[in-house]
């Protein structure tokens, strides 16, 4: 079935060390010139006439090309040439990952030599740049997701591409699904308006009322792309009923693999080492370190730096540049700026760098071998973020990561009879995640079946009982599991988890919708406070003007409120808004508060705020009544309390599980009676973070449809 496309016409890579187009100070047309060759020496750059003849052809098509020969970026662009984005028409390409939608955006934009926002832009939860005259849009598979409950047919689209499918992330998973769906009701209203068709034919389409047209919307074929790395095309392949697979040649240099002797007791330290180790003895090329987390990548930043200073004067050339999703985005620009002169560049990234971003010049791959993941216990029915070990295809993946512009080499922090224990693949995230999410929005979409639903491969009965039976808790379903109104409705329409989204409607009702508001946008970001190895003491000292004794969310919400009385003042004193930021990130260093991550929730904050408002919930702040606050905390985190035990674990009230308090929590000398928390991570111990103390008999009182039955 698959077939291969033709190499470059020479057959040889024509690959240039060349990576100055990041360079942002280089003249203007010089740049553009030095883009359009790298455009031109792209392994897709040969193959434009055929891929486009190939979509002509088949409504479903599936692509599959190593990481970096240009499926992203130049694919979009093709098709736009091609005439796909005639009357107004627009090209969706779907990323699992934001980082990808933004830097891909940007770039594209570039290449197009357009405004991003304008022919290119991108949209993801909490920031769209597009516009009317958008035509190019890349967007999260959730976004897409979203975007179907507005417009079930997806009619603005010609071309729905969905990259990185070979991740299987839970969106990528449905949205297969329901473009599936999309496709055949389209064309069944095209052809309605040409030679009509029977009812059987209509009723095969799924019974959804939502895939009906708006009266008088002109409907045009839908397109599809699915765009995998991994070589493996057969899944997709067969879930599409044999859809066309088109292969596109890349080129690999070798890359020299090294594992160690022995067990890496700590895989951070490890990864120090060998950066200072390819840094002082190997030859130039930039290095690519995979990490875990935000805050791991922020330690070990902060670890080089301190480091460097203790090398030669002359030695002191290392340029460190961190990636992670919550990156602010005028930030995330920077991995793809080559370093000074004389520098070395070290990246480093989570698992985004793995294929979803490929960044220019790396010569070195350091690859402790882990990653974190969403793991789920179908028994508890609980879902908990656990660093794991990474799967073979992902290992090789990495290291492929060194080899893309000449010979590289990659150093894997484990030993190699590990290797050969890691799965071949990663295992596809619908079958390791809570499901709430995802059903409450296919409830919205009109699949009511959830069972039924055409899914490539189907969670288990009991993960999707379990999280049913959440959403009726929640009271976003009716008792036939029907999506309820207005409560449900209002859920799907939030972009959070549906428990966040319930708690802003509890908060409405107990009049502290302003406080939940806050909870929700610093409890949506990684790492608020950082604490120096250096300066724990004067870290713990800051802190202690915001801890409440009553818990992390009360907290946190001090923290936001004293964020925003320093930015009020400073703009009162007459500060314009960039001098006033500076002042914020001042009062963020000395308070130990990490302004990355306040920033990023100031953004969330407005846009929930948006959207509660849009919603006509009622916004109103309880002040300094935070009993009234606590309340509404327990009514809407009913589902993750739990009960202090002899030992001072403690009892998780739904599952049974025996959990700790985590260190980092203002609850973790304390201990109190009762508690309700919102994250459960799994390390040697099953921590619960982000916690508040409550009275055990507002449980009762507060969520009668689950503790009075049990009781
Ligand atoms: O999607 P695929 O992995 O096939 O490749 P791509 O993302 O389209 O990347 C093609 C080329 O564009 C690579 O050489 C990247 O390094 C480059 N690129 C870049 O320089 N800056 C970006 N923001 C994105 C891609
Ligand atoms: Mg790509």
């Amino acid at each position: 079935m698959a077939t291969e496309v033709p190499k470059n016409s020479e057959g040889t890579p024509k690959w240039k060390n060349n990576h100055s187009h990041s360079n942002g100070n280089l003249p203007q047309n010089m740049r553009r010139q030095i883009i359009s060759q790298q455009r031109k020496s792209l392994p897709i750059a040969s193959v434009e006439k055929r891929l486009l003849e190939e979509v002509r052809k088949h409504d479903i098509l599936i692509i599959v090309g190593e990481t970096g020969s240009g499926k992203t970026t130049q694919l979009p662009q093709f098709l736009c040439n091609g005439g796909f984005c005639r009357d107004g028409k627009v090209i969706g390409i779907t990323q699992p990952r934001r980082v990808a939608a933004v830097t891909v955006a940007k770039r594209v934009a570039e290449e197009c030599d357009v405004e991003l926002g304008q022919k290119v832009g991108y949209s993801i939860r909490f920031d769209d740049t597009t516009s009317a005259s958008t035509r190019i849009k890349y967007l999260t598979d959730g976004l897409l997701l979203r975007e179907a409950l507005l417009d079930p047919l997806l009619s603005r689209y010609s071309v729905v591409v969905v990259d990185e499918a070979h991740e299987r992330t839970v969106h990528t998973d449905v949205l297969l699904g329901l473009l599936k769906d999309v496709q055949k009701a389209r064309s069944l209203e095209r052809r309605k308006d040409t030679n009509g068709v029977t009812l059987k034919e209509e009723n095969n389409v799924q019974n959804r009322v939502s895939l009906k047209p708006c009266e008088g919307s002109k409907i045009s074929p839908l397109k599809l792309i699915i765009m995998s790395a991994s070589l493996d095309a057969r899944g997709f392949s067969e879930y599409f009923g044999g859809a066309r697979a088109v292969h596109i040649q890349g080129r690999q240099y070798p890359v020299d693999i090294l594992y160690t002797h022995n067990a890496e007791p700590d895989y951070v330290d490890a990864a120090l080492i060998t950066i200072f180790q390819i840094h002082m003895s190997e030859g130039p090329g930039d290095i690519l370190v995979f990490l875990t987390g935000q805050e791991e990548i922020e330690s070990v930043e902060k670890l080089i730096q301190e480091r460097v200073q203790k090398l030669p004067k002359t030695s002191q050339t290392l340029k460190v540049v961190p990636i992670f999703s919550s990156l602010p985005s005028e930030k995330q620009m920077l991995v793809f700026q080559t370093a000074p002169p004389g520098f070395q560049k070290v990246i480093l990234a989570t698992n985004i760098a793995e294929t979803s971003v490929t960044i220019p010049g790396i010569k070195y791959v350091i690859d402790p071998g882990l990653v974190k993941a969403r793991s789920y216990n179908h028994r508890t029915g609980m879902e908990s973020l656990i660093i794991t070990p990474i799967s073979k295809a992902q290992a090789l993946q990495r290291s492929g990561r060194a080899g893309r512009e000449g010979p590289g080499k990659c150093f894997r922090l484990y030993q190699e009879s590990e290797f050969a224990k890691l799965a071949d693949s990663t295992t596809p995230e619908i079958k390791r995640c809570n499901l709430s999410n995802v059903i409450l929005q296919l409830k919205a979409l009109g699949v009511d079946d959830i069972m039924g639903f055409d899914f490539m491969e189907k969670p288990s009965r009991t993960a999707i009982a379990n999280s049913l039976e959440q959403l009726l808790l929640l009271g976003a379903l009716t008792d036939d599991y029907k999506l309820s109104d207005p409560v449900g409705s209002q859920m799907a329409r939030l972009p959070l988890d549906p428990i966040y989204s319930k708690a802003l409607i509890v908060a409405s009702e107990f009049r502290c919708l302003e406080e939940m508001l806050i909870a929700v946008s610093m409890l949506s970001v990684e790492s608020m406070f950082y604490t120096p190895r250096d300066k724990m003491q004067e870290a713990r000292d800051a802190r202690k003007c915001f801890t409440s004794v009553d818990g992390d969310h009360l907290t946190l919400v001090s923290v936001y409120r004293a964020s925003a009385e320093c930015l009020e003042k400073s703009r009162l004193a007459g500060s314009k808004e960039k001098k006033a930021e500076k002042t914020l990130n001042k009062w963020c260093r000395d308070n130990f508060i990490n302004s990355r991550s306040l920033k990023h929730a100031r953004d969330i904050h407005s846009q929930i705020r948006g959207h509660v408002e849009q919603m006509g919930l009622h916004i109103s702040s309880c002040g300094d009544d935070m009993l009234q606050f606590r309340r509404c905390l327990a009514a809407s985190f009913f589902l993750n309390a739990a009960l202090k035990q002899h030992d001072g674990s403690y009892r998780a009230l739904a599952s049974s599980q025996t959990v700790q308090i985590h260190p980092s929590s203002v609850l973790f000398r304390a201990k109190p009676e009762c508690i309700v928390y919102n994250e459960l991570i799994r390390t040697n111990h099953n921590y619960i973070r982000n916690i508040t103390r409550i009275d055990p008999l507002w449980l009762p009182e507060l969520a009668p449809q689950y503790y009075a039955s049990q009781n």
